[in-house]
C-alpha cells in the first residue's frame, strides 16, 4: 500500500490522523485553498481514519494521497522518508514510536519537524547529529506551543534591544498573563511516559533537572527557579510554575548556545504563570504548585498511573473541542534586562488555544518555512531549535497566517 511515487513531495504529515495531525492537515489545506502551491501527502498507521480525514477536507486521492505506514515497519518508513523533502511527525509519544524515523531522516538528508516536548527523548535524538550534519538533514524538534513562542519570543526580544540600544538581554523572564486551552490524550500520554522513564532510570531525572541538557555544552551559570510560592517584583502579580517551561527553557537555552552564547556567558531565563496580585491569585498560584506536584508525583508510580488513564485524563486521540479551541488563546509577555541596567518587554500572543488550534498552525508554518524558505546553501544540516533554523522567517509566517503577534510592549502598570 506504500506506494509512494518518483517524483518528491514538498511534505509529509505522518501521523495525519492524530487529534493534532487533523488540525495540521486542515490549516495545509486551507493555504492551499489560498493559493499556495505545494505536493504533500497524509501518511498513518490506518487507511479507513486517512480516507475519513481525505473526507473530512472534502478531497479525493489526486489532490491529497494517502500513504499507510506504521511506525514499527522499517522498510515503509524508509519509503515514506525518500519520497519528500521534509517530514513533520505528530505520532507521540515520541519516545515510544518516534527514534527510528529521526534516525532515517538523518541518514537520508531529509527535513524533519515534530511536537516533541519529551526532554529525555530529543537528549537521545541528539546522538544522531553528526549523521545530520553528513547528510543536510536539518532536524527541527519542538515545533508546537512548546516551543515556538518561547524560542521566538526570546529572540524577538534580543533583536529589539539590540536594534534600540545594540546590546543584548542577560536576564529574561516570561510570564503567562492569560492562557485558555486544554489537554490531548496524545499530549497527557508523553507526560506519563516521561515521569514512569524517570521514575525507573535515575540518570534521566538528573538529566530532566539539568537547564543544560539540550546545549552541546551541558553545563552553565545557575538558572532561576523558585520552590515556593513568591510574587514577581516587577508586576507584583503571584507566580506559579508553567507546566510547560520544563521543555521550553531546555529550547531556549540551546538556541543560546547554538548562536556562540552571544547574549551573554552569564544568561539567565525562566518561565512562570501570573496568578493576580490579590489573595486569590496566592490561592490560585498555591493551588496550581499542589496540582503539578501531585499529578507527576501519580504519574510516576505504576497503580496510580493506571488510575490517572482510566478515569482522570483524556484517551489518545481525545482533546479540546472545536468551540473550545475556538475560544482559547493565550498572552504571553517577555522581560528583558540588560547589563547596563535597560528593561524591554515584548509579548507574544495567539488566537486559538495553544496546544492544538494555534500548534497545529505553528506546526504547519513552521513545515513550509522549513519547505521553501530555507535553502539547504543557507542552513546547514543538523539539529537545529525553530529560532536558530527559521528565526524572523518563521515570525513573519506566523503573524501572516497562523493568528499570532510579536509585539514591543510597555511595562504593565502595578
Ligand atoms: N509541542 C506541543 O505544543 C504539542 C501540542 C500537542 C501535541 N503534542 C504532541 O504531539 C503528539 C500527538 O498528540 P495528539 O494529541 O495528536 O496524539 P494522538 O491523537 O494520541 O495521536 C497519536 C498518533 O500516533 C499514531 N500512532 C500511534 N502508534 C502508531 C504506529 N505504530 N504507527 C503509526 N502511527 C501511530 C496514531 O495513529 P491513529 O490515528 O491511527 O490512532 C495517532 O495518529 C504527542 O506526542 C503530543 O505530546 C505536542
Amino acid at each position: 500500500m506504500h506506494n509512494f511515487p518518483s517524483t518528491p513531495y514538498d511534505l509529509v504529515v505522518f501521523g495525519a490522523t492524530s487529534f493534532v495531525g487533523r488540525i495540521l492537515c486542515r490549516h495545509l489545506w486551507m493555504r492551499q485553498m489560498e493559493g499556495l502551491d505545494f505536493r504533500w501527502a497524509v501518511v498513518g498507521r490506518s487507511l479507513q481514519r486517512l480516507e475519513e480525514l481525505q473526507e473530512e477536507l472534502g478531497l479525493g486521492t489526486e489532490a491529497l494521497p494517502v500513504h499507510v505506514v506504521d511506525a514499527q515497519d522499517e522498510e515503509a518508513m524508509a519509503a515514506m522518508v525518500r519520497s519528500t523533502r521534509v517530514v513533520v511527525s505528530t505520532v507521540g509519544p515520541y519516545a515510544l514510536y518516534g527514534s527510528s524515523l529521526v534516525a532515517l531522516c538523518a541518514r537520508e538528508g531529509r527535513d524533519y519537524l515534530d511536537l516533541s516536548g519529551e526532554v529525555p527523548w530529543i537528549a537521545r535524538m541528539l546522538s544522531f547529529e553528526p549523521l545530520a550534519k553528513q547528510s543536510g538533514a536539518r532536524i527541527v524538534h519542538c515545533c508546537g506551543f512548546d516551543s515556538i513562542p518561547s524560542d521566538l519570543g526570546v529572540q524577538y526580544l534580543q533583536q529589539q534591544c539590540q536594534d534600540l540600544w545594540q546590546e543584548y538581554c542577560a536576564r529574561v523572564r516570561l510570564m503567562v498573563a492569560r492562557i485558555e486551552g486544554g489537554f490531548s490524550g496524545g499530549t497527557v500520554a508523553s507526560m506519563l511516559n516521561v515521569a514512569r522513564e524517570a521514575w525507573e532510570q535515575p540518570e534521566l531525572r538528573r538529566l530532566l533537572a539539568n537547564p543544560y541538557a539540550l546545549c552541546p555544552d551541558p553545563v552553565g551559570p545557575r538558572q532561576p527557579h523558585s520552590a515556593l510560592v513568591e510574587r514577581d517584583t516587577y508586576t507584583g502579580q503571584w507566580i506559579a510554575p508553567f507546566v510547560m517551561s520544563a521543555i521550553n527553557t531546555r529550547v531556549v537555552l540551546r538556541s543560546h548556545a547554538l548562536q556562540g552564547k552571544c547574549w551573554s556567558e552569564s544568561f539567565l531565563y525562566d518561565e512562570v504563570m501570573l496568578t493576580g496580585d490579590d489573595w486569590a491569585g496566592m490561592v490560585k498560584a498555591t493551588a496550581i504548585r499542589a496540582a503539578l506536584l501531585s499529578f507527576f508525583s501519580a504519574s510516576a508510580l505504576a497503580p496510580t498511573r493506571r488510575l490517572l488513564e482510566r478515569f482522570v485524563v483524556p484517551k489518545p486521540g481525545e482533546g479540546p473541542s472545536a468551540q473550545e479551541q475556538e475560544d482559547g488563546g493565550y498572552v504571553l509577555w517577555f522581560r528583558g534586562h540588560t547589563k547596563s541596567g535597560r528593561s524591554l518587554w515584548v509579548s507574544v500572543e495567539g488566537d486559538r488555544d495553544p496546544g492544538y488550534g494555534s500548534t497545529g498552525k505553528m506546526l504547519g508554518e513552521a513545515a513550509l518555512c522549513m519547505a521553501f524558505d530555507r535553502p539547504h546553501a543557507e542552513l546547514a544540516g543538523g539539529f537545529w531549535t525553530p529560532s536558530t533554523a527559521m528565526g524572523s522567517l518563521l515570525r513573519q509566517r506566523l503573524q501572516e497566517h497562523a493568528g499570532m503577534q510579536f509585539k514591543v510592549m510597555e511595562a504593565p502598570a502595578r
